[in-house]
């Protein structure tokens, strides 16, 4: 009789240490490095000297420039293969077992048919590279709300930045114990190293990406992209595509949202979770300081980009950031959109795609307001002002740890979370939509999110500036079908006692020479104010067809000279243009066929009949 397989041959066979003690996860181990073929397996403990290890061999590959000591300590400059810049949607996948369940969103494929495919990708692919184990919790280790994820990768610049990204290393072999649950998470660049072959600083494949996900085993695999959310598989994938997923099945929520504390003078604290599409200001917005004439007034950061949001005990939604860093777009951040995150990149940041200043430093546009003289730009070409090209990519990115952010809110690390007062949802348009707006009931609320829509951004690849319907900022992150996510998000209203009021902001309006109408940053404070105000029950709000609204007089405009006229400008909600919105609904209805569910419809009707549509 064959004798099971002892741990300490299992551990050896794939070179684990000691104390990794999870049969199941060594197995899988063993498993990808015989499809994958790597020369060598090395298990990730996130300390500081594996971080030093692996930047200076990236430093040597020419993957990471090692920028001057004296302007950015600690930090480095990585400049990718100019085809592998943003995340990739149209090779984003959902394969679950009917195409039903992916819905009109996401791209799906048979996940049998997706396994033979990736099965070919992934032989051999990890050839001449080091296969990386990463062990990463999303939320605080051993949180209740927090949940697991390996990676295995054959990309260093992924580890680095899933170090400051995650709570990466040791420590999370301890919470898997010998069984504990995991989600798995495969990654390559696609791009295997001869014998002898000299490598190239950004290795990617080209030609073929794969992004994918397949949400009833909770597993991921991605191919071909070193980027970002194509490969830091603990953000996109994970803590939406796949936590979605989870979320709908245990009655939780995983968002593409913000979450910041309001402290009033009074000190009272109210926390607020924001969704907006990608390259809309989340980072600014969640780590903004209140203008002069707010005296006492303070926000705190707990997350730019991901909210985990569980039911209470209490009767509030409690909310954590499954990150513990920020991958955020570097061009237009600067003192005056962020002064917290200018005071955040100062040290010990991994920026990639940005340019490269002649004193070792980095610049990005927007970063001030005159360009230094020359630069080396993301291509790692000569770049001057008057040359016609961009310095840094539109997609360019910093990766910064949470623990930098000097606008970090006490409980951000807190395994309980903070209970959620408001969700606000945000989007990019020129017109239509109002400057703000609170919903009259969560159903309305739903609606309002179920068909925001946004002017594109660089954050993806494809055309930049149309507006297509992202349905709560959700559109390239739901894992699952649209219409059950919108049944799902109308149910959860009903799993609280007292669920967050709902909010639409809009800071991009344009007036009619296509200038912003709304000055933007920190004065978004004087919408959150009024939004705060509305949950603490003193502030004042009107009846408009789109929803309830402030007159001027209800907003604060202590130190801003905005007038009347202009706040008339940027709250209006002409009928013209939301009849084409209405339109446009219809389209995203129409593609929900049975599943769209029947409280949507009835907000439809009464939209349209309040504007006379
Ligand atoms: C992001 C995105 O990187 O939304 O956060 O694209
Ligand atoms: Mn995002």
């Amino acid at each position: 009789m064959n004798q099971p397989e002892s741990l300490a041959t299992l551990a050896a066979s794939v070179g684990a240490p000691a104390y990794v003690r999870h049969a199941r996860l060594m197995g899988w181990v063993r498993e990808i490095a015989a499809l994958t073929q790597p020369e060598r397996i090395v298990w990730c403990d996130g300390s500081d000297a594996e971080h030093e290890r692996l930047a200076a061999e990236m430093v040597a590959a020419g993957t990471l420039t090692k920028l001057s000591h004296e302007k950015r300590p600690g930090s480095y400059l990585a400049l990718s293969d100019p085809s592998d810049v943003a995340r990739v949607e149209d090779r984003t996948f959902i394969c679950s077992a009917s195409p039903d369940d992916a819905g009109p969103t996401n791209n799906w494929v048979a996940p049998d048919e997706m396994r033979r495919t990736l099965n070919g990708l992934f032989s051999h692919c990890m050839r001449g590279r080091t296969m990386y184990v990463v062990p990463f919790s999303m939320g605080p280790i051993g949180s209740p709300i927090a949940h697991v994820g390996i990676e295995i990768s054959d990309s260093p610049y992924v580890v680095v930045n899933m170090r400051i990204m995650t709570r990466m290393g040791r420590a999370v072999f301890d919470v898997l114990g010998t069984d504990g649950h995991f989600v798995p998470c495969v990654h390559s660049v696609g791009a295997p190293l001869a014998v002898g072959a000299q490598d190239v600083p950004w290795p990617c494949n080209k030609d073929q990406k794969y992004i994918v996900h397949f949400p009833e085993t909770r597993e991921i695999w991605s191919y071909g992209s070193g980027y970002g959310g194509n490969a830091l598989l603990g953000k996109k994938c994970f803590a939406l595509r796949i936590a979605s997923v989870m979320g709908r099945d245990q009655g939780w929520l995983a968002e593409h949202m913000l979450i910041l504390g309001v402290t009033s003078p009074q000190g009272e604290k109210t926390y607020v979770a924001a969704a907006f599409p990608s390259a809309c200001g989340k980072t600014n917005f969640s780590m903004m300081i209140p203008p002069a004439g707010f005296d006492g007034w303070k926000v705190t950061t707990i997350g730019d980009d991901i909210a985990w949001i569980k039911p209470g005990l209490e009767g509030y939604f409690h909310a954590i950031n499954p990150e513990a860093g920020y991958f955020g777009v570097a061009p237009g951040t600067s003192y005056e959109s962020n002064p917290n995150a200018m005071e955040m990149l100062k040290k010990n940041v991994i920026f990639t795609n940005v340019a490269l200043t002649d004193d070792g430093d980095v610049w990005w546009e927007g970063m001030t307001k005159e360009p230094p003289a020359h630069l080396t730009d993301w291509q790692g070409k000569d770049w001057t002002p008057d040359c016609g090209r961009k310095a840094a990519h539109p997609n360019a990115r910093f990766t910064v740890s949470s623990t930098q952010c000097p606008s970090l809110d006490p409980h951000w690390d807190d395994p309980a979370g903070v209970p959620i007062s408001a969700f606000v949802f945000g989007a990019r348009r020129s017109d239509t939509v109002p400057l703000v707006s609170e919903a009259r009931s969560w159903e309305e609320g739903v609606y309002k999110a179920a068909t925001m829509g946004s002017e594109t951004t660089a954050a993806a690849t494809g055309a930049v500036g149309e507006v297509r319907r992202d349905p709560f900022a959700m559109l390239p992150f739901c894992g699952y079908h649209v219409g059950d996510y919108f049944r799902h998000w109308l149910n959860m209203g009903d799993a609280v006692a007292h669920p967050p009021r709902i909010f639409s902001v809009n800071w991009f309006r344009k007036d009619a020479d296509g200038k912003f109408a709304w000055p933007g940053f920190g004065q978004n404070m004087r919408v959150l104010q009024w939004i705060v105000d509305r949950c603490r029950g003193r502030a004042r709000a009107v009846e408009s067809p789109v929803g309830l609204v402030p007159d001027y007089t209800d907003l604060n405009w202590t130190g801003l000279a905005f007038g009347a006229d202009k706040f008339a400008a940027v709250m209006q909600a002409r009928r013209d243009e939301w009849s084409r919105e209405l339109a446009s609904h219809d389209e995203l209805f129409g593609k929900l066929g049975s599943k769209q569910p029947p409280a949507l419809e009835a907000e439809r009707a009464q939209l349209a009949q309040r504007l006379g549509a």
